[in-house]
Protein backbone atom coordinates (compact mmCIF):
# COMPACT_ATOMS: atom_id res chain seq x y z
CA UNK A 1 0.00 0.00 0.00
CA UNK A 2 1.28 3.34 -0.87
CA UNK A 3 1.90 5.90 2.35
CA UNK A 4 -0.95 7.57 3.32
CA UNK A 5 -2.01 10.72 1.74
CA UNK A 6 -2.71 12.70 4.46
CA UNK A 7 1.52 12.92 5.80
CA UNK A 8 2.38 12.58 2.07
CA UNK A 9 4.20 16.07 1.89
CA UNK A 10 5.85 15.29 5.64
CA UNK A 11 9.03 14.22 6.70
CA UNK A 12 7.72 10.17 7.79
CA UNK A 13 10.61 9.20 10.61
CA UNK A 14 12.80 5.86 9.70
CA UNK A 15 12.34 4.61 13.64
CA UNK A 16 9.35 5.48 15.78
CA UNK A 17 9.41 4.05 19.27
CA UNK A 18 6.30 4.54 21.22
CA UNK A 19 6.17 4.30 25.49
CA UNK A 20 2.47 2.71 25.42
CA UNK A 21 1.06 4.20 28.49
CA UNK A 22 -2.43 4.70 29.93
CA UNK A 23 -4.01 1.37 30.06
CA UNK A 24 -4.37 0.90 33.81
CA UNK A 25 -6.01 4.63 33.73
CA UNK A 26 -8.31 3.98 30.60
CA UNK A 27 -9.85 0.98 32.41
CA UNK A 28 -9.96 2.69 35.90
CA UNK A 29 -12.21 5.84 34.04
CA UNK A 30 -14.77 3.14 32.87
CA UNK A 31 -15.05 1.22 36.18
CA UNK A 32 -13.03 -2.14 34.86
CA UNK A 33 -10.28 -4.06 36.64
CA UNK A 34 -7.24 -2.94 35.00
CA UNK A 35 -6.68 -5.92 32.87
CA UNK A 36 -9.66 -4.81 30.31
CA UNK A 37 -7.10 -1.95 29.89
CA UNK A 38 -4.36 -4.32 29.09
CA UNK A 39 -6.32 -6.24 26.72
CA UNK A 40 -7.83 -3.15 24.73
CA UNK A 41 -3.79 -2.15 24.38
CA UNK A 42 -3.18 -5.30 22.16
CA UNK A 43 -5.61 -3.96 20.13
CA UNK A 44 -3.94 -0.92 19.99
CA UNK A 45 -1.17 -2.31 19.01
CA UNK A 46 -2.08 -4.29 16.22
CA UNK A 47 -4.13 -1.13 15.02
CA UNK A 48 -0.52 1.09 15.08
CA UNK A 49 1.47 -1.73 13.51
CA UNK A 50 -0.79 -1.96 10.67
CA UNK A 51 -0.81 1.69 10.69
CA UNK A 52 3.26 1.80 10.87
CA UNK A 53 3.28 -0.11 7.79
CA UNK A 54 1.22 1.68 5.76
CA UNK A 55 2.88 4.97 6.46
CA UNK A 56 5.98 4.22 5.52
CA UNK A 57 8.05 3.45 8.58
CA UNK A 58 10.49 1.18 8.27
CA UNK A 59 11.47 0.58 12.38
CA UNK A 60 8.53 0.33 15.04
CA UNK A 61 9.46 0.23 18.31
CA UNK A 62 7.43 -0.46 21.04
CA UNK A 63 7.51 -0.80 24.99
CA UNK A 64 5.67 -3.72 26.34
CA UNK A 65 6.87 -4.69 29.58
CA UNK A 66 9.71 -3.02 31.46
CA UNK A 67 12.06 -4.48 33.95
CA UNK A 68 10.14 -2.68 36.75
CA UNK A 69 6.93 -4.09 35.62
CA UNK A 70 7.53 -7.25 37.73
CA UNK A 71 6.95 -5.28 40.70
CA UNK A 72 3.39 -5.18 39.80
CA UNK A 73 0.30 -6.93 41.35
CA UNK A 74 1.02 -11.09 40.49
CA UNK A 75 -2.51 -11.23 38.98
CA UNK A 76 -1.62 -8.20 36.52
CA UNK A 77 1.67 -9.89 35.69
CA UNK A 78 0.15 -13.04 35.33
CA UNK A 79 -3.11 -10.56 32.47
CA UNK A 80 0.27 -9.37 30.55
CA UNK A 81 1.99 -12.58 29.89
CA UNK A 82 -1.41 -14.32 29.38
CA UNK A 83 -1.96 -11.59 26.84
CA UNK A 84 1.51 -11.73 25.61
CA UNK A 85 1.04 -15.70 24.46
CA UNK A 86 -2.31 -15.16 22.88
CA UNK A 87 -0.61 -12.23 20.85
CA UNK A 88 2.27 -14.54 20.07
CA UNK A 89 -0.10 -17.67 19.09
CA UNK A 90 -2.60 -15.76 17.41
CA UNK A 91 -1.28 -12.60 15.41
CA UNK A 92 1.96 -13.51 13.61
CA UNK A 93 0.55 -14.96 10.57
CA UNK A 94 -1.31 -11.05 10.44
CA UNK A 95 2.51 -9.90 11.08
CA UNK A 96 3.34 -11.59 8.20
CA UNK A 97 0.50 -10.40 5.91
CA UNK A 98 1.56 -6.70 6.50
CA UNK A 99 4.91 -7.81 5.78
CA UNK A 100 6.45 -6.87 9.63
CA UNK A 101 9.49 -8.72 11.33
CA UNK A 102 8.94 -9.51 14.50
CA UNK A 103 12.47 -9.07 17.05
CA UNK A 104 12.19 -8.75 20.60
CA UNK A 105 14.64 -6.99 22.77
CA UNK A 106 15.35 -7.52 26.19
CA UNK A 107 15.65 -9.88 29.13
CA UNK A 108 14.17 -13.23 27.75
CA UNK A 109 15.63 -15.69 30.20
CA UNK A 110 13.01 -14.50 32.75
CA UNK A 111 10.12 -15.53 31.07
CA UNK A 112 8.80 -19.08 31.08
CA UNK A 113 10.09 -21.43 28.51
CA UNK A 114 7.02 -21.74 26.30
CA UNK A 115 6.89 -17.72 25.89
CA UNK A 116 11.16 -17.79 24.90
CA UNK A 117 9.82 -20.33 22.51
CA UNK A 118 6.82 -18.96 21.33
CA UNK A 119 9.10 -15.89 20.78
CA UNK A 120 11.73 -17.71 19.02
CA UNK A 121 9.39 -19.27 16.76
CA UNK A 122 7.58 -16.12 16.05
CA UNK A 123 11.24 -14.38 15.19
CA UNK A 124 11.92 -17.73 12.83
CA UNK A 125 8.29 -17.02 10.80
CA UNK A 126 8.66 -13.72 10.64
CA UNK A 127 12.20 -13.39 9.63
CA UNK A 128 12.74 -12.90 6.30
CA UNK A 129 9.86 -9.90 6.15
CA UNK A 130 11.42 -6.54 4.56
CA UNK A 131 8.21 -3.64 5.00
CA UNK A 132 8.52 -2.80 8.77
CA UNK A 133 11.01 -4.06 11.44
CA UNK A 134 8.82 -4.53 14.45
CA UNK A 135 10.58 -4.32 17.89
CA UNK A 136 9.36 -5.48 21.29
CA UNK A 137 10.78 -4.36 24.31
CA UNK A 138 9.91 -7.30 26.79
CA UNK A 139 11.35 -6.93 30.42
CA UNK A 140 13.58 -4.43 29.01
CA UNK A 141 15.80 -1.92 31.02
CA UNK A 142 18.05 0.57 29.34
CA UNK A 143 19.88 0.58 32.69
CA UNK A 144 20.08 -3.21 32.74
CA UNK A 145 21.32 -2.95 29.23
CA UNK A 146 23.92 -0.95 29.67
CA UNK A 147 25.37 -3.07 32.48
CA UNK A 148 25.20 -5.88 30.37
CA UNK A 149 26.82 -4.24 28.02
CA UNK A 150 29.86 -2.88 29.82
CA UNK A 151 30.10 -6.26 31.37
CA UNK A 152 30.88 -7.80 27.85
CA UNK A 153 33.36 -4.92 26.96
CA UNK A 154 35.44 -5.58 30.11
CA UNK A 155 35.80 -9.15 29.16
CA UNK A 156 36.33 -8.02 25.66
CA UNK A 157 39.09 -5.62 27.31
CA UNK A 158 40.75 -8.00 29.99
CA UNK A 159 41.58 -10.59 26.62
CA UNK A 160 43.09 -7.17 24.52
CA UNK A 161 46.03 -4.01 24.61
CA UNK A 162 45.18 -1.79 27.49
CA UNK A 163 45.33 0.79 25.25
CA UNK A 164 43.57 -0.17 22.55
CA UNK A 165 41.22 3.25 22.81
CA UNK A 166 38.99 1.30 20.11
CA UNK A 167 37.50 -1.25 22.81
CA UNK A 168 35.16 1.41 24.48
CA UNK A 169 33.96 3.65 22.14
CA UNK A 170 30.28 4.90 21.11
CA UNK A 171 30.29 2.21 18.47
CA UNK A 172 31.26 -0.82 20.28
CA UNK A 173 28.88 0.47 22.92
CA UNK A 174 25.88 0.82 20.46
CA UNK A 175 26.72 -2.88 19.38
CA UNK A 176 26.43 -4.30 22.55
CA UNK A 177 23.06 -3.18 22.99
CA UNK A 178 20.00 -5.03 22.64
CA UNK A 179 19.40 -2.38 19.45
CA UNK A 180 22.76 -3.28 17.32
CA UNK A 181 20.70 -3.72 14.44
CA UNK A 182 18.51 -1.01 14.75
CA UNK A 183 18.95 2.81 13.34
CA UNK A 184 18.63 5.42 16.96
CA UNK A 185 14.61 6.01 16.60
CA UNK A 186 14.07 9.28 15.55
CA UNK A 187 10.74 9.53 16.69
CA UNK A 188 9.72 8.54 20.78
CA UNK A 189 5.99 8.86 21.52
CA UNK A 190 4.39 8.59 25.10
CA UNK A 191 1.20 8.16 25.73
CA UNK A 192 -1.14 9.11 28.59
CA UNK A 193 0.07 12.53 29.81
CA UNK A 194 2.95 11.27 31.82
CA UNK A 195 6.53 13.12 30.41
CA UNK A 196 9.48 10.61 31.17
CA UNK A 197 11.12 7.93 29.48
CA UNK A 198 11.00 5.31 32.22
CA UNK A 199 13.83 3.73 31.34
CA UNK A 200 13.64 3.31 27.88
CA UNK A 201 16.35 3.27 25.10
CA UNK A 202 18.51 5.77 27.04
CA UNK A 203 21.51 5.69 25.05
CA UNK A 204 19.87 5.35 21.89
CA UNK A 205 17.26 8.19 22.27
CA UNK A 206 20.19 11.11 22.37
CA UNK A 207 19.00 12.89 19.83
CA UNK A 208 15.10 11.32 19.35
CA UNK A 209 12.25 13.91 19.12
CA UNK A 210 9.69 13.52 21.81
CA UNK A 211 6.59 13.68 21.75
CA UNK A 212 4.20 13.37 24.64
CA UNK A 213 0.30 12.46 24.03
CA UNK A 214 -2.60 12.50 26.58
CA UNK A 215 -4.35 9.72 24.49
CA UNK A 216 -4.87 6.58 27.03
CA UNK A 217 -2.59 3.80 24.89
CA UNK A 218 -5.96 1.86 24.38
CA UNK A 219 -7.60 4.77 22.51
CA UNK A 220 -4.35 5.19 20.60
CA UNK A 221 -4.77 4.65 16.54
CA UNK A 222 -3.68 5.44 13.10
CA UNK A 223 -4.87 9.35 13.36
CA UNK A 224 -2.63 9.85 16.87
CA UNK A 225 0.37 8.43 14.92
CA UNK A 226 -0.20 10.39 11.88
CA UNK A 227 -0.81 13.84 14.21
CA UNK A 228 2.60 12.33 16.28
CA UNK A 229 4.42 12.38 12.72
CA UNK A 230 3.29 15.97 11.92
CA UNK A 231 4.90 17.36 15.20
CA UNK A 232 7.90 15.14 14.20
CA UNK A 233 7.55 17.03 10.92
CA UNK A 234 7.81 20.71 12.01
CA UNK A 235 10.67 20.42 14.42
CA UNK A 236 13.91 21.26 13.51
CA UNK A 237 16.84 18.40 14.53
CA UNK A 238 19.74 19.93 15.18
CA UNK A 239 22.11 17.41 16.10
CA UNK A 240 23.88 20.33 18.40
CA UNK A 241 25.43 22.06 15.29
CA UNK A 242 23.53 25.27 13.37
CA UNK A 243 21.49 25.23 11.13
CA UNK A 244 22.77 25.88 7.51
CA UNK A 245 22.53 29.39 6.38
CA UNK A 246 22.56 31.06 9.99
C1 LIG B 1 0.91 0.47 30.09
O1 LIG B 1 -0.19 0.86 30.84
C2 LIG B 1 1.11 -1.02 30.06
C3 LIG B 1 2.31 -1.47 30.79
C4 LIG B 1 3.15 -0.68 31.43
C5 LIG B 1 2.58 -2.89 30.78
P1 LIG B 1 -0.15 0.93 32.43
O2 LIG B 1 -0.52 -0.40 32.97
O3 LIG B 1 1.14 1.47 32.92
O4 LIG B 1 -1.32 1.95 32.70
P2 LIG B 1 -1.36 3.12 33.76
O5 LIG B 1 -0.13 3.95 33.56
O6 LIG B 1 -1.40 2.49 35.11
O7 LIG B 1 -2.62 3.87 33.43
C1 LIG C 1 6.57 2.31 31.05
O1 LIG C 1 5.34 2.52 31.63
C2 LIG C 1 6.72 0.85 30.68
C3 LIG C 1 5.91 0.40 29.55
C4 LIG C 1 5.16 1.15 28.80
C5 LIG C 1 6.00 -1.00 29.25
P1 LIG C 1 5.12 2.47 33.22
O2 LIG C 1 3.69 2.76 33.45
O3 LIG C 1 5.64 1.20 33.75
O4 LIG C 1 6.06 3.66 33.72
P2 LIG C 1 5.94 4.58 35.01
O5 LIG C 1 5.81 3.65 36.19
O6 LIG C 1 4.74 5.44 34.84
O7 LIG C 1 7.21 5.37 35.01
MG1 LIG D 1 1.81 3.34 33.33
Amino acid sequence: MPPDTAIDSLAVPNHVAIIMDGNGRWARSRGLPRPYGHRRGVEAVRRTVEAAADLGISYLTLFGFSTENWKRPTEEVAELLRLLRMYLRGHVAELCENGVRLRVIGDRSRFDQDIIDLIGHAETLTASNTRLTLTVALNYGARQELVAATRRLIREALAASPDDDTLVDETAIARNLFTAELPDPDLIIRTSGEKRISNFLLWQAAYAELVFVDTLWPDFNRLELEQAIGEYGRRERRYGALVSGE
